[in-house]
């Protein structure tokens, strides 16, 4: 299995780092290939917790190189604070290599995505502010600046000022606040000159690792629902964080692509804005959150809460060719009563189990639920799928069948090894 992806089968924070980490054991390098500062992937190694933006989460192993592909989009001040923490843990990650086609992050972009989300007014996308839409826009512009673009360092501080000229023009026509091009140039110099050593060509890299026999790991930010082609546009991100963007994002043709591990939560999370169809606004809603401690990493958002929803997974099989799943935080289901899984929609008193392709649709579902007992037991300490009581067991063969994909990995805990492997037996 020379290239397996990972990639978030819902709207995000589905445990993809915890599995990431779990997967990099078997892998030679670990690589991002779409998203940047906006991910937040959390992993936890005994009592210590790392929280990644942007460097792989691969990172934590000697063994494992950790590579930014060509998709992403590097905030220059992120990467070097969090390089300067893991090495400060003593995690060291001068074997990084940054994508000379990845483009990077302004200030400008920041200010743009405020801005813009200031004008949205009552209909805000609830984005992260760390301007992934206006970096990605420039860069579909073809005005976008490069990581390759520092190793000569004369013209990359001229291109910078040149586009942070430009910016501002357009900043100042729509009522917003201009940077400092001196400051920026002069800030941008010195990343710049700091990034140079790990600027490479990661094309060339990741195929001569496949054509090496080694196996690679892309690791998806994001998730399907937050794609910007697949998920609940316009409130999505600006990248395809689906597996055909881990192709594009990383330059592994499609056809190299043969394990595609979807993560999905045992429940639904979001945060910001958008449809939402089973969507938790009572005390149960509030319990997961509690209990799953569903605060943003990046942004420390409340993320808004739900069941299960095997219509949306339906589809995230379907747009990701998604070969198997690993389950999380099952764990958290532990106290309910009940448990509630979606398997279909009701529109217009109409029952339908397809995804409506437009999101006001989205938004006028009904869930229709299967409801199943609770198992009211604590399983963070199971570690074989016997151990799980027998509801617990239901649950996941259930939420198995309706997806119609293996799940070979179920999650009990946010440690490393709070995890089981399922043997796909029904109870
Ligand atoms: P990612 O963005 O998909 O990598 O996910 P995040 O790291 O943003 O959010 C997932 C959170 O759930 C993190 O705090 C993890 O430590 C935690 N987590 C992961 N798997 C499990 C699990 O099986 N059970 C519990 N209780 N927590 C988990
Ligand atoms: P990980 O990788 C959850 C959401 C934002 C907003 C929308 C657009 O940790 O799963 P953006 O700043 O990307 O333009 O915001 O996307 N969003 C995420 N939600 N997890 C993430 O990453 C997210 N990255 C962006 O909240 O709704
Ligand atoms: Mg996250």
């Amino acid at each position: 299995m020379p290239v397996t992806v990972v990639v978030g089968a819902q709207w995000g924070d589905e445990g993809k780092a915890k599995v990431i980490d779990l997967l990099a054991r078997d892998h030679s390098v670990v690589a991002r290939y779409q998203g940047g500062h906006n991910a937040g992937h959390t992993v936890v190694v005994g009592s210590e917790k790392y929280a990644l933006q942007l460097i792989p989460s691969g990172v934590l192993y000697d063994h494992v190189t950790p590579v930014i592909g060509n998709g992403v989009v590097v905030d220059l001040p992120t990467l070097f604070s969090e390089i300067d923490r893991l090495e400060a843990r003593g995690v060291p990650c001068s074997r990084l290599r940054v994508s000379s086609q990845a483009h990077l992050i302004f200030p400008w972009h920041q200010s743009f995505d405020a801005l813009l989300e200031s004008q949205r007014g009552g209909s805000k996308i609830g984005t992260t502010l760390k301007g992934i839409g206006p970096a990605y826009a420039d860069k579909a512009l073809r005005v976008g600046i490069r990581a390759g673009d520092v190793l000569d360092a004369a013209a990359f501080a001229s291109v910078v000022r040149a586009r942070a000229v430009d910016a501002n023009a357009d900043l100042l026509a729509a009522g917003g606040e201009p940077v400092d091009v001196d400051a920026v140039v002069d800030q941008f110099t010195v990343l710049g000159r700091r990034l140079a050593p790990y600027v490479a060509d990661t094309v060339d890299l990741l195929h001569a690792a496949v054509e090496a026999g080694e196996t690679v790991l892309l690791e998806g930010a994001q998730a399907t629902f937050l794609d910007l082609d697949h998920g609940t546009y316009p409130y999505v991100t600006s990248s395809n964080p689906t597996a055909g963007g881990a192709s594009a994002g990383s330059g592994l043709g499609p056809r190299l692509l043969d394990r595609i591990v979807g993560i999905i939560k045992a429940y639904t999370t979001r945060v910001g804005s958008g449809p939402f169809p089973t969507e938790l606004l009572d005390a149960k809603g509030e319990a997961l959150v509690d209990i799953g401690r569903e605060f943003g990493t990046v942004t420390g958002r409340r993320r808004r809460t739900g069941w299960i929803d095997c219509v949306m997974l339906r589809h995230a099989v379907r747009v990701n060719s998604l070969t198997e799943i690993a389950l999380t935080k099952l764990d958290v289901l532990d106290t309910f009563d009940d448990v509630k899984v979606c398997v279909g929609y009701r529109l217009d008193g109409r029952e339908c189990t397809a995804y409506p392709d437009r999101s006001d649709l989205l938004a006028r579902v009904e869930p229709v639920y299967e409801t199943l007992p609770g198992w009211q037991t604590t399983i963070s300490g199971c570690r074989s799928a016997a151990d799980l009581p027998v509801a617990a067991r239901q649950f996941v063969a259930l939420v198995e069948k309706q997806v119609g994909v293996p799940i070979r990995i179920v999650g009990v805990g946010p440690e490393r090894d709070a995890v089981l492997e399922w043997d796909g037996a029904p109870a």
